[in-house]
């Protein structure tokens, strides 16, 4: 297996080498500047110096480190991917239904669109906008917990006739966890003897200043049913996106993150991914969680097959080895032996994690054994 010298790893995290002797110190591991520490020791370091690991291959010590990203040359304007969260009812499914009968591309294709868990309109201005379709908040936390970070804003449906609620709350907690601005729509303003008024007080509550009270979240009055305001709502979302200034580089080798996935009894495991790096292509090797294969075809949200998607494009992917698990990571990597490396490693930390967890549950080793 391949190795990496300790003034090596150093000077790609930027930190100093007697630091990082020092934490291979308090592992159990002696080493000094110009010896060598496996792929496995290595990540453990990275992960102590709190970066995060990108790639570890086995036999490849490839460390992508938060900072030895993309110059500003190589990054084009992107979509932004928005997750459109808020209480049962308050009419989250109504919004997305209404908003992608506003897609001008639906209507070309022939209108036929599929359910997939993430798709992209385009909308009057000739903007993209890629939408996150989650079911529920389990979904969310789920991708937060594995440390993927996909949605660059969240549009918070609040119903007028029923306020602020306890899924609202928990929204909004996520969504400033993650760091993510938030879009409020306060809907079914259409229904008689609504009070959007109310709504804003409430939300002053949870530390929410929508912009008709001074405060910075953008605020929009919608009813699903009854289309109003969708315009307003495209323009706040494509807005926020300006001033989220969000680029990415197409001219790569594919990363992002699987959205949703299952079993297909004729086409076998098929996985929604969310490409948010570079450009995927039919024919491409990727690793997605511990699965691999190669892309055999994509499909769009509207079912058509495209042989390439870039940053911010949801698409299905079938040819993969087993069914991923949604939130997972996937990157496009240079061949085949390099895929069942990477699917290895990870197929081996996660026993080792479940076997941790087990380990966990029933105390110390020593205490197993005695
Ligand atoms: P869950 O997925 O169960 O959490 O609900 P949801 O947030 O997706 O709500 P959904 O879109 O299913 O809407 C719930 C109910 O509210 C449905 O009966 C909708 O017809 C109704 N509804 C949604 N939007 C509006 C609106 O703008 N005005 C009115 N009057 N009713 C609405
Ligand atoms: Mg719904």
């Amino acid at each position: 297996p391949e190795t990496i010298t300790v003034q090596e790893l150093a000077n790609r995290m930027a930190a100093r080498g007697g630091e990082v002797v020092k934490a291979l110190f308090r592992m159990g591991v002696m080493a000094t500047l110009t010896q060598s520490i496996d792929a496995d020791t290595a990540e453990l370091i990275v992960q102590e110096f709190g970066h995060r690991v990108k790639r570890v291959a086995e036999g490849d010590v490839e460390i992508g480190i938060e900072g030895d990203e993309d110059t500003d040359v190589d990054l084009e304007p992107r979509a932004p991917v928005v997750t459109i969260m808020g209480h049962v009812d308050h009419g989250k499914t109504s919004l997305l239904d209404a908003l992608r009968k506003a897609d001008v591309a639906a209507h070309e294709a022939g209108g036929i669109t599929q359910h997939i868990g993430a798709y992209q309109v385009t909308i009057p201005t000739g903007q993209k906008v890629t939408f996150i379709d989650t079911p529920g908040h389990a979904a969310f936390t789920a991708m937060r917990a594995r440390g993927a970070s996909v949605t660059d804003m969240v549009v918070l449906v609040v119903a007028a006739d029923d306020g602020v609620m306890p899924q609202t709350i928990e929204a909004i907690s996520h969504a400033k966890a993650a760091g993510v601005p938030i879009i409020v729509a306060i809907n079914k303003i259409d229904k008689p003897g609504v009070r959007p008024e109310r709504v804003k007080q409430e939300l002053l509550q949870h530390e929410i200043v929508v912009e008709s009270l001074g405060g910075e979240t953008q605020e929009i009055e919608v009813s699903a049913t009854q289309k109003l305001n969708l315009d307003k709502l495209l323009e706040a979302i494509t807005l926020q996106a300006e001033i989220l200034d969000l680029r990415a580089n197409p001219d790569r080798a594919a990363e992002g993150t699987v959205i949703e996935s299952r079993l297909d009894r004729g086409r076998g495991p098929v996985a929604t991914v969310l490409v948010q790096k570079g450009t995927l292509k039919t024919g491409d090797i990727v690793v997605a969680g511990a699965e691999w294969g190669r892309v055999r075809a994509m499909l769009d949200d509207k079912t058509r097959q495209v042989k390439e998607a870039g940053p911010s494009l949801p698409v299905e992917i079938l040819g993969l080895s087993g069914v991923p698990t949604a939130g997972e990571n996937f990157v496009a990597v240079k061949d085949e032996t390099q895929a069942r490396e990477i699917s290895e490693f990870r197929t081996r930390k996660l026993r080792e994690k479940q076997v941790a967890a087990i380990t966990a549950g029933r105390g110390s080793l020593a205490d197993m054994l005695a």
